[in-house]
């Protein structure tokens, strides 16, 4: 299955349009309570991926955690507050880094004191840092040059640093379907297979790169969204229209049936 050929400007286009805005009530509602017990994480694994990150790389107070593409900032402030490591958030959506910013305000001065937030393309990024640890969530398959992302935290990572990483990964029967319809609605350009990911981050020069299969997890977190969209219904039909409700409760059915039948599924990889 081909995948979806854009620009740079339609990327950066699409970007916007999906990511300008995930801090309306209905988000807090649909995936936040109902998938992430409030924490503004914009990803399927939400705790258990923070909670496996941090057995593999102990982010403890003295060590220096990278999270490239940090969306709404919420992993940083959850790993700064629960493990007390400094964090560094690389985001090039203007909106959610100002949300971040905001929200950084409102937390603990300690928490605020041990987080910082970055206006930048990973693509691109470069930094004189060298990180004890790195991580980015749910974002490799929205970029266009997974090489180039792996390439930034490969550059800004110590030798031996782990890095972990998940995605949302074309299952073993992807079809064009799915592909279209991941890219049209949720920009997902690079929809590769986990051992693709795997093949990507040795060619980039990570070592023991080891894979799990979370779409278990994906499937779980997918299910209490669209419970949650169902509850919601009536105030999201006043808020929006009923034709958003439909296109948002459709979009999550198909991503669950895509999941079931395999034709997606979600990738953990960790590697040093
Ligand atoms: C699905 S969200 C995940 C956010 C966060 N990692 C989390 O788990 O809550 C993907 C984020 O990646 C950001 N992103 C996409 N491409 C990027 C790039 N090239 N450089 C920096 N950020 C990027 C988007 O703007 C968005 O905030």
């Amino acid at each position: 299955v081909g995948l979806p050929q854009a620009t740079r400007d339609e990327i950066h286009r699409r970007n916007r349009e999906l990511y300008d805005d995930t801090f309306d009530p209905l988000w807090d509602r649909v995936v936040y309570r109902s998938v992430h017990a409030g924490w503004e994480f914009v990803n399927l694994g939400g705790r258990f991926l923070l909670e496996e990150f941090a057995r593999v790389a102990q982010p403890t107070a003295s060590r220096s955690v990278l999270e490239l593409c940090s969306g709404p900032g919420a992993a940083c402030r959850y790993l700064a507050e629960r493990h007390g490591c400094h964090v560094t958030g690389v985001e090039m959506n203007a909106g959610q880094l100002a949300q971040a910013r905001k929200r950084l305000q409102a937390a603990h001065p300690l928490v605020a004191d041990r987080v910082r937030f970055v206006e930048a393309d990973a693509l691109e990024w470069r930094t004189d840092e060298s990180f004890d640890a790195g991580l980015c969530l749910d974002s490799a398959m929205l970029v266009a040059d997974v090489p180039a992302l792996l390439a930034t935290a490969r550059a800004a990572l110590r030798p031996g640093a782990p890095f972990l990483l998940s995605a949302v990964a074309a299952g073993p029967r992807i079809d064009d379907e799915v592909q279209r319809f991941a890219w049209e609605s949720d920009g997902m350009i690079s929809l590769l297979a986990p051992e693709a990911y795997a093949e990507r981050l040795r060619d980039a020069g990570f070592v023991d790169v080891g894979r799990r299969d979370l779409t278990a997890l994906a499937i779980r977190s997918s299910e209490r969204m669209q419970r949650a969209l169902r509850a919601s219904r009536a105030e999201i039909v006043a808020a929006r229209g009923a034709e958003a409700w439909e296109c948002w409760h459709q979009a999550g059915e198909l991503y669950l049936s895509a999941l079931r039948d395999r034709r997606l599924a979600y990738a953990l990889l960790v590697a040093a």
